[in-house]
């Protein structure tokens, strides 16, 4: 295992409050020293002045498409997108083939990242069995199996049965897991295929009102209240969901929630183009919703930022809009979009994007290991990033197996140099180390890289 002194970086580490020069001393999979003018004692010396070394980031909101989709992503392409992106956790979601609704499912997952190597994969469970909103999972058995599932979620799609939500809600109480829900009343927003407003009049597209994700949220938070469990608010959307959430918020119910960064850069203008890279699901909205998610978001009233990383193949995304499938890939290009459209117009400091990228959401999933605090003895899973550093996003550079961003072509701050991931440097200047490409294509076996 490495022995790395990452020499006269920026650490901000949140958890511990720490803001300033420091270096970072790494070995046997552990941070040994944090302080300044540390000697290297033979380890590699590292000069990160002018770059940010903070916890490894935590993406509470991934696709990984295994099993079932492995020509999209795989757990390990994924974790190599993750790992290039910064992160050293991600929770991922249950609409898999088979879905992640039962123990063995959910320790395939796990195993398959453990294989990988390049960053935590906390499989998410179903609510309901198959997705279908009707039969509650075995909460217990995945709660309890190796790959320690916490969050609980029908994602792609919400629970329309309010009683069967209520259950599942009281059941995973008694784990105290964190129900999740994609908002959505999908008597409401069904068959759409944008947000409804101006463009999809304009367009002929049939839309989804920002209504079905008020009024589906607002159920949920009555419900979170009776039940008293712990509840998340996936890809927060809509003005309406961000005032509902402040106001629960207020009352006490146990609520936090998550916005993505197209939810907080891209409107539903985009959809003029009638390019299907810019279909997702909760749609993007009107202006006045994305300026309420940078409201919410600089208030705390959105907690974290998580990407809906949802990679697709290119075929699908270049079928006909209604038959395309929603979703844009997001891990490789989360921090620098954060910088760019966020911190570089004062909506958050550097210091508080790291917060939500880290010590945030590792207290949401409650994990040990990850989201700092960067001291003695703790794990060693850590970022470097250089804040200043331009870029041009180019999907066909992307380490993940799908390439549908659509911020293809813009020029942003903020580059990721190195990656550490239980000690091992698992992304070097930028680029997945090639210790660890045998696992990348052991994960690319069942899909040529599109
Ligand atoms: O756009 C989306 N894509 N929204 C979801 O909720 C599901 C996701 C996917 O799995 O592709």
């Amino acid at each position: 295992m490495a022995e790395i002194l990452f020499k006269g970086g920026r650490l901000i580490d949140p958890a511990s409050g720490v803001d300033t020069t420091s270096d970072v001393l790494v070995s046997g999979g552990r941070v040994i020293e944090v302080g300044s003018n540390l000697s290297s004692n033979g380890a590699e010396t590292i000069d990160i002045s002018g770059a940010v070394i903070c916890p490894g980031f935590i993406d509470l909101h991934v696709h990984l498409r295994e099993p079932g989709r492995e020509d999209e992503e795989t757990v390990a392409t994924g974790s190599a997108a993750a790992a290039r992106g910064g992160f050293t956790a991600v929770g991922a979601m249950p609409n898999t083939d088979p879905v992640c609704d039962n123990a063995a499912v959910a320790d395939k997952v796990a195993a398959a990242a453990r294989l990988a190597g390049m960053c935590e994969v906390i499989p998410a469970g179903a609510l309901t069995k198959g997705l279908e909103g009707k039969y509650i999972t075995p909460v217990g058995e995945m709660v309890t199996c190796s790959a320690g599932v916490r969050m609980f979620t029908d994602d792609g799609k919400g629970v329309q049965d309010s009683r069967i939500l209520r259950r599942a809600m009281e059941y995973i109480k008694g784990f105290d897991a964190i129900c999740a829900e994609h908002c959505d009343d999908a008597a409401l927003s069904e068959g759409g295929q944008m947000h409804e407003g101006y463009y999809s009049d304009m367009l002929g597209l049939k839309g989804m009102p920002a209504a079905a994700e008020d009024i589906a949220l607002a159920r949920d938070l009555v419900l979170a209240r009776l039940t008293g469990v712990r509840y998340h608010a996936l890809h927060v959307s809509t003005k309406g969901s961000v005032e509902l959430i402040r106001q629960a918020k207020a009352q006490g119910v146990r609520v936090t929630a998550e916005v993505t960064p197209h939810h907080l850069i891209l409107t539903d203008s985009e959809l003029q183009s009638f390019d299907p890279v810019n279909k997702v699901n909760p749609p993007l909205r009107s202006s006045s919703d994305v300026e309420a998610c940078r409201v919410g978001l600089a208030d705390g009233t959105l907690d974290a930022i998580a990407t809906d990383h949802a990679p697709h193949s290119r075929e699908e995304k270049e079928s006909e809009f209604e038959l395309a499938p929603p979703g844009m890939v997001g891990l490789e290009t989360a921090l620098a979009l954060m910088i760019t459209e966020i911190v570089d117009p004062g909506i958050l400091t550097l210091a508080e994007l790291v917060r939500r990228l880290t010590s945030v959401p590792a207290g949401i999933l409650r994990l040990a290991g990850q989201g700092g605090p960067v001291a003695e003895g703790g794990v060693a899973n850590l970022t470097v990033f250089d804040p200043a550093a331009e870029w041009l996003i180019d999907p066909e550079t992307f380490v993940s197996k799908s390439r549908n961003t659509p911020f293809k072509g813009r020029t942003v701050r903020g580059r990721v140099l190195h990656t550490v991931f239980g000690g091992n440097l698992v992304v070097r200047n930028g680029e997945i180390s090639p210790d660890y490409h045998a696992a990348l294509s052991v994960g690319t076996s069942l899909g040529a890289q599109q």
